[in-house]
């Protein structure tokens, strides 16, 4: 028997995190009003609200404060020294540089706070992997021409993107132009990842969907992400730019064909289109035909073509949380998911918010992914959103353990195969706001935050289990799970 790879030396450990879920402080310093600041809190049950005018004294918004790394950016940082990381995922909220998206100046005190936040990593040797786009369009983009849906928005990102790659050029060198790009592909894409609004409707879930315009949002977002490349490696050649997918690994409920040549259409359509365009720079032959079949059209033209062949990705990340079945029987029983759900597994269990458990199903995606782009990868969301229990100070967050523990495993066994992975930062370094739920108590941290999902607590942070199991792992580089 041959001894297993390990984790290559210098692999990236580390953790996730996004502007809108965990700074708060939505309107200080010359924040400008994103469109996750509109968006009411929820639950598993019951549906986030978009309130396109805030009324505070009706609803509750959980990015108006979140956890308020704002202010306790410093505190947060050396905890994730603490533990170890070497990289750490972040975004920049566009509002805070660009409060309504289309000014011409940016906002400096925007701009010294991540200085700040850049400096104190650095203080620690740890890199920053920044997401330019996660969730925080201008919401005066939306009021002006529905978001992505026109290619103004372009303009006004690449703006945001010379500011951040001119100032940040010799602290950062990691940028993920579009958090999930491919979230576009479902109806659910809309708000979030284009600040798209059909019509008047207010809730989140029932939003009225408009696939010409939100694949024409998603086609901008392309051309943008490579203009930005080719801007940015024109600013600093040793940048690495990423793609960032929603993975959703997706098998057949049965061997039926029907369900296969449905799996392999799902699975083409949401998991692959995003990156065979910004990894491979090609419109892939099956989105023509599903755009044909679905009469979905809009402006595509020569030039975005070669600017999309042009500025392709350096490395290709992305999340990975379940994996669902598809099933031709439209009977078969169902399971939620982060952007899309499916047919049950009955073979895998889920979390209580309904996503199925499946460390496997990383090792077979990291191996399919790899073998169709062949460039480096790195995981960086996969996580556990569990309700944790406080007791004197401690959480005893074995779940968790588990979880990642089990998604590691499958890692190494993924290097083994021969995968090129370079880097793994789980959601969450630390608890904050649940995006599709909008609560707190959806936790994925190492770190627990001292807050509920009306907004009460002390916001201050406890090291769980987790964060002293996860230390142990970065310290063997992978070696100690146990
Ligand atoms: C990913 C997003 O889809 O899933 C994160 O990039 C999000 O922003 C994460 O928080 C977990 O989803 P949720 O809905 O449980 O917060």
């Amino acid at each position: 028997m041959t001894k297993l790879k390990e984790f290559p030396a210098g692999f990236f450990w580390g953790g996730a995190t996004a502007a809108n879920q965990c700074e708060g402080a939505w309107n200080i310093d010359g924040k400008g009003v994103s469109i996750s600041d509109v968006m009411t809190s929820g639950s598993h049950k019951v549906p986030r609200r978009i309130t396109l005018d805030i009324d505070e004294s009706k609803y509750y918004y959980p990015s108006h404060e979140s956890v308020d790394f704002y202010h306790r950016y410093k505190e947060d940082i050396a905890l994730c020294a603490e533990m170890g990381f070497n990289i750490f995922r972040m975004s920049i909220n566009w509002t805070r540089i660009f409060p309504n998206g289309n000014e011409t100046e940016p906002n400096e005190k925007g701009l010294e706070f991540y200085d700040k936040v850049f400096a104190e990593l650095k203080k620690y040797s740890i890199e920053p992997l920044v997401t330019i786009y996660h969730n925080e369009n201008p919401l005066q983009l939306t009021h002006e021409f529905n978001g992505w849906a026109d290619r103004k928005c372009m303009d006004y990102f690449l703006r945001f993107c010379e500011v951040l790659f001119t100032r940040y050029k010799d602290t950062v060198k990691y940028w993920i132009p579009f958090n999930e790009i491919n979230c576009l592909t479902t109806k659910l894409g809309n708000w979030n990842h284009a600040g798209i609004l059909n019509g008047k409707t207010e809730f989140f879930i029932a939003q009225i969907d408009d696939p010409s315009k939100r694949f024409a949002a998603l086609h901008h977002q392309f051309v943008a992400s490579a203009k930005a490349v080719l801007m940015g490696k024109k600013i600093n050649s040793n940048f690495q730019f990423g793609t960032m997918i929603c993975h959703i690994t997706v098998y057949p409920l049965t061997c039926n064909p029907d369900d296969i040549i449905l799996t392999q259409e799902e699975d083409l359509l949401r998991n692959c289109f995003s990156g065979d365009v910004q990894v491979k720079g090609i419109y892939p032959y099956y989105i023509k035909r599903y755009f044909e079949r679905n009469g979905i059209s809009f402006k595509i033209t020569d030039e975005d073509l070669e600017v999309i062949k042009k500025g392709v990705v350096d490395f290709y990340s992305f999340s990975y949380y379940m994996s669902n079945c598809i099933s031709s029987d439209k009977e078969s029983a169902q399971v939620s998911g982060n952007v899309m759900g499916g047919a049950k597994n009955p073979y895998l269990s889920a979390s209580e918010w309904d996503w199925q458990i499946d460390p496997k199903g990383l090792r077979y995606t990291l191996n399919h992914v790899f073998d169709r782009y062949n460039v480096p990868i790195m995981v960086t969301e996969n996580g556990l959103g569990a309700r944790d229990t406080f007791e004197d100070g401690r959480i005893h967050d074995e779940y968790r353990i588990d979880y990642i523990r089990q998604h590691i495993e499958q890692m190494r066994l993924a290097i083994d195969d021969g995968v090129n992975l370079v880097g793994y930062t789980p959601w969450a370094s630390i608890d904050l706001v649940s995006v599709s739920t909008g609560e707190m108590e959806k936790r994925y941290g190492f770190i627990y935050v001292d807050k509920d999902n009306e907004g009460n607590g002390t916001l201050d942070r406890y090291r769980k289990d987790s964060f002293h199991w996860y230390k142990k792992v970065i310290e063997s580089n992978g070696n100690e799970l146990y």
